[in-house]
């Protein structure tokens, strides 16, 4: 019976066939079991001998079972580790890196040209208040020029910022001239949007402050990043031009070199002129109310603003300024960062 059991034992393929076999032999009415009821009948002497004899069978087979369950499960588990087996060398599932938006590049390439020429990037609150955007811009409430700006009310008498030029305003209530600062940003029109007009775009604003400040000094400015945009042969133009909080106010003009067809013409970029005497008595005035010195009566300045968007536009030669803000990737991947 012994040699039976183990050969049994050894050429079990799995732990359900092994418990079988110990059913069979080692169970309630296994073959061993019996062969231990059997005993009954024999003489004490008989009994004893063929009871150690079964009881050295019962523990053979006992150990075989063992040791054949643990050959496999071991088998199982080395089965299981190559079934399962990863390849650490595969290349592993790579994610698209996100990029930057092309308004931001632009932008980036604006604060950059400035800074090289000395300028300080400082960025405001988007929801502003009426003050700012406003009052303190020589445009008080009730005036036609506040048409300028369809604007979108907060509930709580904010206000979406229509321009960056309240930076102005701000800065100027926190800070001493002589500076020059630039200021990129988002901006929120109230309008119908169509081929030329969003609702919300980016602009840079830039201010300059000091002694002897004059027009001439911003067009040197403005001049120095239409070549650092177009290159060494851009020009310059400025046109009279009216916002309520500059005097003289000017626009200014880009000459632009069309990459495709080599055609040149005159480019409305953006707005500017010298700043409003009304405009540094407002900021005094606030300097004054927070127990400042009044620091604005001797000194001069130029502002300037920008459309971001636009000059993206001329120098892609985009179409529509709806493309930038409807998430369209198809749009947005053709301007990987360089
Ligand atoms: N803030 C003006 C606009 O949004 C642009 C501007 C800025 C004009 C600074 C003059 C000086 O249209």
């Amino acid at each position: 019976m012994l040699e039976e059991a183990l050969a049994e034992i050894r050429a079990a393929a799995s732990l359900e066939a092994l418990q079988e076999i110990k059913v069979r032999f080692l169970g309630k009415k296994g073959r061993l079991t019996q062969a231990f009821k059997a005993m009954k009948g024999l003489d004490p002497e008989e009994r004893k001998a063929r009871g150690q004899e079964l009881n050295r069978v019962k523990q053979a087979i006992e150990k075989a079972l063992e040791e054949r369950e643990a050959e496999i499960k071991a088998a199982e588990l080395a089965a299981k580790l190559e079934r399962e087996r990863e390849d650490v060398s595969l290349p592993g599932l790579a994610l698209a890196p996100g990029g930057f938006h092309v308004a931001t590049q632009i932008l980036d390439e604006l604060v950059d040209v400035f800074r090289r020429m000395g300028y300080q990037a400082v960025t405001g609150p988007e929801a502003e208040d009426e003050f700012h955007n406003f009052d303190a811009l020589n445009i008080p409430p009730h005036h036609p020029a506040r048409d300028m700006w369809d604007t979108f009310w907060l509930e709580d008498g904010h206000l979406l910022r229509t321009h960056t030029s309240p930076m102005q305003v701000r800065y100027m209530e926190a800070h001493t001239p002589p500076f020059q600062i630039v200021v990129p940003g988002k901006v929120y029109r109230h309008e119908a949007t169509d081929a030329t007009h969003e609702a919300m775009f980016h602009q840079l604003e830039g201010l300059a402050v000091g002694e002897g400040i004059t027009l001439a000094h911003l067009k040197g400015a403005l001049l120095t990043m239409a070549r650092a945009l177009y290159g060494e042969n851009a020009k310059v133009r400025l046109q009279p031009s009216f916002f309520p909080f500059v005097e003289p106010g000017v626009e200014f003009l880009v000459w632009w070199t069309d990459p495709r067809t080599g055609e040149g013409r005159w480019l409305e970029v953006g707005g500017a002129g010298m700043v409003h005497p009304a405009v540094f008595k407002a900021a005094d005035d606030a300097r004054e109310k927070a127990g400042l010195p009044r620091v604005y009566e001797n000194v001069t300045g130029f502002a300037f603003g920008l459309g971001v968007e636009r000059i993206a536009m001329l120098r892609y030669g985009i179409p529509d300024v709806r493309y930038f803000y409807s998430n369209r990737l198809a749009f947005l991947r053709q301007f990987p960062r360089p």
